[in-house]
């Protein structure tokens, strides 16, 4: 998709749509309101007084006009942003993505943007950017015939007034966290059979060379070498190897506070069964998105990779499928974790945090001094939060609540749970030093948590419960169903704000 910035003439853009964002229960009054009433020959406000729009948040009304002079648009999309008050610029990208699903759909290939929102150009056009990238992602890529082949393939960002060069630098930032977020969704949408840990490594080193990163794959000997007998207890019941991905980014001169060294750590379970703790059958298709907290890790380091922060930051993500077989680990087994904790396995189910506690424990020993960790986790935290929050916990108040302010900043919703001694008190074994589950029934998204947080020694520490938030279930006007990309472009923004 081809996507320019203009700072003035947004009637005569050289597109076959203009779009406009309206406010809830606005009239026709403002300037740029009523300049386009005009040039649809009253039809804005004819549209208002009659109540067909009311600008309510994804509201459309499609308006044919006869172009005037040298413009060349045909048609104004109105689309409801809902009260002024509350429209924030990554509603901007919601916005972006409406227009561009509504016209795709009418088989319109081009459209002009108002967003008619203040904030810095750079920001407002990053958002418009990124929203007509992630709109037209779709999950229909091993289809042979049906495939929605309509596309939008250019977009005219108008921001009035706005320099040359922040147009530029906005749409460049938006096309890589858009390009980004597609990049994570299409390796959660991955069937399994195609996405298994060998391939995930693959991808992530195929990133590495295009967005200028290190890639180093630890095969199970090495993992074994370094004692991770956490992780390696999960892929004994699969044909398919496990890897150790590690992505590393190294500024050409850092800037990063007090030498901090920021590691983000992914659950990458490319198909999870359940193991000998079986799943039921319905649903258990879903378990191909349990990779996610790894994709997640890897659209995030490629954003940063291209974006250029001056700070280090070290992708590590456990690639593991988790299935049944003769080798398989049982309930009741015990093993030690690269630590030297020893784990009594109690439900071969509850793998993710197994997986994360070598993987955490190897990015704090590479040197990180602050860990976010991210993985879909448990089914506890849908229950809890369902999918417009993510579950946030820690050792570190600083760290968390700097991830939901970068959630606030960005559009993401983080939602912070407790941990504390009275729960890990509940995942003390009989047998071994802790436990891989807690009493059933009782706060499963936060036993997930102090499971990790027994494999931190001395960094800053958060876990994102993505479970509720990595999949949407139903298509929205700005979005396919499918897997959302959440978190990359909060994480993004956390990397920024420590240079
Ligand atoms: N990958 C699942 C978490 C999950 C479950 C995500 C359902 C989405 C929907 C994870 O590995 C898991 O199975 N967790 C168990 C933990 C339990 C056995 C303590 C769960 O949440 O049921
Ligand atoms: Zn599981
Ligand atoms: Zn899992």
């Amino acid at each position: 998709m081809k996507i320019t910035g203009i700072s003035s003439g947004f009637s005569e853009a050289n597109a076959e749509a203009l779009v406009a964002a309206v406010y809830k229960d606005e009239k026709a009054s403002s300037a740029d309101l009523k300049a386009l009433d005009k040039l649809t020959g009253g039809l804005v406000a004819d549209l208002f007084a009659n109540e067909d729009f009311k600008g309510k948040s994804g509201d459309t009304a499609l308006i044919r006009f006869t172009p005037k002079g040298g413009m060349k648009a045909s048609r104004l999309l109105l689309v409801g942003v809902g009260e002024k008050k509350d429209y924030k610029v990554p509603a901007v990208a919601t916005l972006s993505g409406t227009a561009t699903r509504f016209l795709r759909k009418r088989g319109i290939k081009s459209f002009a943007l108002d967003a008619r929102i203040s904030g810095d150009a750079v920001t407002v056009s990053q958002y418009a950017a990124q929203g007509m990238i992630t709109s037209q992602f779709e999950l229909d890529k091993y289809k042979t015939k049906d495939r929605s082949t309509n596309q939008v393939t250019a977009g005219v960002i108008y921001i009035s007034g706005a320099k040359p060069a922040d147009l530029k630098n906005g749409i460049n930032r938006g096309r890589v966290i858009g390009d980004s977020m597609n990049f994570t969704r299409d390796l959660a949408n991955e069937p399994p059979n195609i996405l298994h840990p060998t391939e995930m490594a693959k991808r992530a080193q195929a990133m590495a060379k295009e967005a200028g990163l290190k890639c180093e794959v630890l095969t199970e000997a090495q993992m074994e070498k370094m004692g991770m007998g956490s992780i390696l207890s999960v892929t004994k019941g699969t044909t398919q190897p496990a890897k150790m991905i590690v992505l590393r980014y190294t500024p050409a001169k850092s800037t990063a506070k007090n030498n901090e060294m920021l590691a983000l750590v992914g659950k990458a379970v490319t198909f999870d069964t359940g193991g000998i703790s079986l799943k039921p059958g319905p649903g258990m298709e879903a378990m191909k998105y349990d990779m996610s907290g790894g994709a997640t890790v890897m659209g995030t380091m490629r954003a940063i990779g291209l974006l250029k922060p001056s700070v280090p930051v070290i992708g590590v993500i456990g690639a593991v499928e988790n299935m049944p077989d003769g080798g398989a680990s049982r309930p009741a087994d015990v093993v030690t974790a690269m630590n030297g904790k020893t784990i009594e396995i109690l439900n071969t189910d509850a793998e993710g945090r197994l997986v994360l506690a070598d993987a955490v424990a190897y990015a704090e020993k590479q040197g990180a001094t602050r860990i976010v960790d991210m993985a879909t986790l448990t089914g506890a935290v849908i229950i809890a939060l369902g999918g417009y929050n993510t579950g946030v916990m820690g050792n570190d108040q600083g760290l968390m609540d700097e991830i939901i302010a970068c959630g606030k900043q960005t559009g993401e919703g983080f939602w912070q749970l407790p941990v504390g001694p009275e729960y890990s008190k509940d995942i003390k074994s009989d047998i071994a030093d802790i436990k891989n589950i807690g009493p059933a029934g009782k706060a499963g998204t936060i036993m997930g948590a102090v499971f990790i947080q027994e494999f931190i020694d001395k960094a800053k520490w958060a876990h994102l419960d993505i479970a509720g938030t990595a999949w949407n279930d139903s298509v929205r006007p700005f979005q396919a169903k499918g897997p959302t990309g959440v978190a990359i472009r909060s994480l993004l923004e956390l990397v920024e704000r420590s240079q």
